[in-house]
């Protein structure tokens, strides 16, 4: 080796693997307007189709009347719910097993309900003729509080499932019921209750919200009558999932639907479902015999399509005096309004809630939550989180901070005492969950002395004294969260959709040049997968990560899989990507054996190439060996350098986090400002720092948004009071504070590359973190929980209600 020879380390950088800030290879063409999108779609003689909505939260439908639209010149069809009865697609499955209409039949459930689709030859005209449909409602009585869903004389909203006593999910309790469930030990929990020193109580209710991507939900349908095939343009999060419930509803055989979903400007959960929106565009294109192209406008997509939260937590926990928690009881109303379209696996109709102990050691839990129907939109998706992770850490971590005000303990330090410790791992939770790794006091402690806790606790004293003598009208809130989120959906044994297991796949070819594709069934939404799983083969291959394309999104190339929510990418299809890859290795092995005439043993991995061990001057690239794969394989080999793989994880992962956020509020305007805003995270082996970065800060955007400002919210008679952005908060660069991040690194013990997901974390701890430090704020004055948002009139309000005004 001369002095010119490339070290290991160098030829390794060169390859742009795992652990390098590589550029986000996608944005070249997003940051030119290059990306292309469902609405960049444009074929031949496409139509456009509209959608006449329900102006009533509950109402029974006397008479849809659609001449007057029907003869508006460029209006070529008009289709309710008696066109759609003639193909049997009135009605739809969703993905929790309930059944939801696609054009109001009878009767509409909730404000925004899908009553007619027209059809037209240009959007506008559609959007004209929808106000020309006429429909005459006789309005019911509306009910939008899931807590008075199961009293007696509660409008009923489901005339449907009158007579059903069972749900999808075991026996309805009322006619407004959908299901209840339950997980731990209730007799262990009650039995520790019973002998606490110290208890707390509190109803925490975590606020509908709707993930709000930037490019609303919209779709292109065409149908090929010659071949009888459908071809499907979607924003979906989940093609695959797209392609087998549109054939099981449509009747169109499998391989006759071609799902593609294009660039995808956001999903965050609101695309893993179907909407009445594809039905109709799908049923258009087959009865005109031309493609359709149905998109959603902002108030549209804000107000009826798929909505998060919207849980009621009444939490209870028990702790000795010295500060231990013993025990813990959360009694749960779920709201899923007027359908059951919660995303969820399907033994999971409370998703993965009972990861409510959190992070720390509980040794009896019990948990159970109630689903019911009220006038508002169904939906019920994980909004950046992993299936109802986030309000089991809003709830816990609001909970923790409730005892320890009781406690007279400093939220940390009570944290600190109950945190499942290191030697633990890996853990069993209360309620089952075996949590696969995890250094908790270490992460808090780094947290803790990054923003130097203590001095700022010291300035928090003097500045409530202060307070007290009337020198200032400021507050200032110190808001610690640790928060553990559970993803990687997942293990067959406990998760499937519909029926369908949750694996994931990756399929690797490499090309004898040693260049080569990567196709997945996962389908990125702006994470950066065309960038990440790249680095993943550049590591696992030694072929350097832009010589990878990674395609995702087309039903007729990708191998099947689940789709990409609930951070499920990386743990699920992140491993069957290395998996794939070390498929491939094997053979490039044999190969190189061959070549080299030694046996397979002799030789030895060295960053790109395989090498003779004691004679590293003897060795075959993985670039030679591609070329080799394609004329000069082994005896009896085939040749070719392709592998794939359908990964089915032997457990979720389990990231965790400590997060601080320090906050002063002016208690005579009721605003607060974020001043400082520091995220640890450890997600495991991480792939791309950069990219670990740009989610922390996304989610934590979102996050800011959800705990200070943001809810759907309906009044008594069910009308959507916040359906647009000027009246629903979404913060832009101006309102967004500084985030400061920071990690630690704990491999997930069975993950073939030892990462665990990232991109939910930052809003499963983000909340907490923001409504901790508004409520430390009031704490000393006696306050014990302040609902979310804590937008500025709400702060005035709790500081009105505590006197602070008189
Ligand atoms: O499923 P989704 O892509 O939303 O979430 P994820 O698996 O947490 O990944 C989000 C992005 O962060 C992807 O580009 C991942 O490759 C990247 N990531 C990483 O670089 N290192 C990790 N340990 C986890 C995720």
């Amino acid at each position: 080796m001369n002095d010119m020879t490339p070290t290991s380390a160098e030829r390794a950088a060169k390859l742009e693997g795992m652990g390098c800030k590589r550029k986000r290879v996608e944005d070249i063409r997003f940051v030119q307007g290059k990306g292309s999108y469902v609405d960049d779609i444009k074929l031949s003689g496409m139509l456009y189709g509209d959608l006449v909505r329900s102006p009533h939260g509950h109402a029974r439908v006397k008479k849809i009347d659609t001449t007057k639209a029907a003869a508006l010149p460029g209006v070529v069809a008009v289709i309710t719910a008696e066109t759609l009865k003639t193909v049997n697609l009135a009605w739809m499955p969703t993905l929790a097993g309930d059944t939801q209409m696609v054009l109001a039949d009878g009767k509409v459930l909730f404000q925004n309900q899908e009553v007619a689709f027209v059809i037209a030859e240009s959007r506008e005209t559609a959007a004209d003729a929808v106000e020309l449909v006429e429909v005459e409602y006789e309005p019911l009585p509306v009910n939008v509080d899931p807590l008075k869903a199961m009293t007696d004389g509660a409008p009923m909203i489901r005339e449907d499932l009158k007579d059903k006593t069972d749900g999808a999910h075991g026996k309805r309790k009322h006619y407004n019921h959908i299901f209840s469930w339950q997980a731990g030990d209730k007799a262990a929990a009650d039995a520790a209750f019973a002998k606490a020193d110290v208890t707390i109580k509190e109803m925490i209710v975590y606020p509908r919200v709707h993930p709000c991507p930037l490019e609303t939900c919209q779709c292109v349908a065409s149908f090929d009558k010659i071949k009888g095939e459908l071809t499907l343009w979607g924003t979906f999060q989940a093609p695959h999932v797209i392609r087998t419930v549109g054939s099981l509803i449509s009747k169109i055989p499998e391989h006759k639907i071609h799902v593609i979903a294009p660039d995808i400007g956001g999903g965050f959960g609101n695309k893993v479902g179907a909407y009445p929106g594809y039905i109709c565009a799908i049923v258009a294109s087959i009865v005109t015999g031309r493609p359709v192209k149905w998109t959603e406008d902002r108030i549209e997509n804000l107000s009826t399509t798929a909505f998060a939260r919207d849980f009621h937590m009444d939490v209870e926990v028990a702790a000795t005096k010295d500060g231990r928690v013993t025990g813990l009881r959360c009694y749960t109303i779920a709201d899923h309004g007027a359908f059951d379209a919660c995303a969820n696996a399907t033994k999971w109709p409370a998703g993965l809630f009972s990861i409510i102990s959190g992070s720390y050691d509980f040794p009896a839990a019990h948990c159970l939550v109630d689903g019911v129907y009220t006038n508002k939109a169904p939906g019920g998706v994980a909004y950046r989180c992993s299936f109802r992770v986030t309000e089991a850490a809003y709830c816990i971590e609001r909970a923790m901070d409730i005892m320890a005000q009781k406690l007279g303990m400093d939220p940390a330090e009570f944290r600190m005492k109950n945190l499942i410790r290191r030697e633990q791992f890996p853990y069993t939770s209360a309620f089952g969950w075996q949590y696969d790794s995890g250094d908790y006091q270490t992460a808090l402690n780094k947290a803790m002395e990054s923003v130097d806790y203590k001095k700022l606790r010291e300035e928090q004293k003097a500045k409530r004294e202060a307070f007290k003598r009337g020198e200032t009208r400021e507050l200032m809130g110190i808001g610690v969260a640790f928060f553990t989120e559970i993803v990687g959906a997942g293990p067959s044994r406990a998760c499937d959709i519909l029926g369908i297991a949750m694996f994931d796949s990756a399929e690797i070819r490499i090309h004898p040049t040693g260049s080569g594709i990567c196709r997945l069934g996962t389908k990125s939404q702006g994470q950066g997968h065309e960038t990440t799983y790249a680095q993943i083969i550049a590591t696992e291959l030694g072929l350097p990560a832009d010589s990878i394309t990674v395609e995702e999104g087309n039903t007729d190339t990708a191998p099947y899989g689940l789709g990409t929510y609930g951070s499920r990418s990386t743990p699920v299809s992140g491993a069957a990507t290395a998996m794939a890859c070390r498929k491939i290795k094997a053979k490039a092995q044999m190969i190189a054996a061959y070549m080299l005439e030694v046996h397979d043993d002799d030789l030895e991995w060295d960053v790109d190439r395989f090498r003779v061990k004691g004679n590293p001057e003897r060795f075959k690239t993985m670039t030679e060996l591609a070329w080799a794969a394609y004329h000069e394989v082994p005896p009896g080999m085939e040749p070719g350098l392709e592998a794939i793989n359908y990964y089915d994880p032997p457990n979720f992962t389990y990231p965790f986090g400590a997060y601080i956020c320090v906050v002063d509020i002016d208690i005579d305007t009721g605003q607060s400002k974020v001043r400082r805003f520091y995220a640890l995270d450890d997600c495991g082996t991480r792939i791309n720092p950069m990219i670990i970065e740009g989610q922390i800060h996304g989610g934590l955007t979102e996050a800011f948004g959800i705990a200070m400002g943001q809810e759907i919210h309906y009044d008594a008679d069910g009308n959507v009071t916040t359906a647009s952005f000027l009246d629903y908060f979404l913060p832009t660069a101006v309102e967004t504070p500084h985030w400061e991040t920071d990690w630690t690194t704990t491999p997930s013990p069975h993950h073939p590359i030892g990462a665990k997901g990232v991109g939910e974390s930052p809003n499963v701890g983000g909340v907490p973190c923001f409504s901790n430090a508004i409520n430390d704020a009031f704490a000393f004055l006696g306050s014990t929980h302040i609902q979310m948002p804590h937008d500025h009139w709400r702060t005035w309000m709790a500081a009105d209600k505590l006197g602070l005004h008189a």
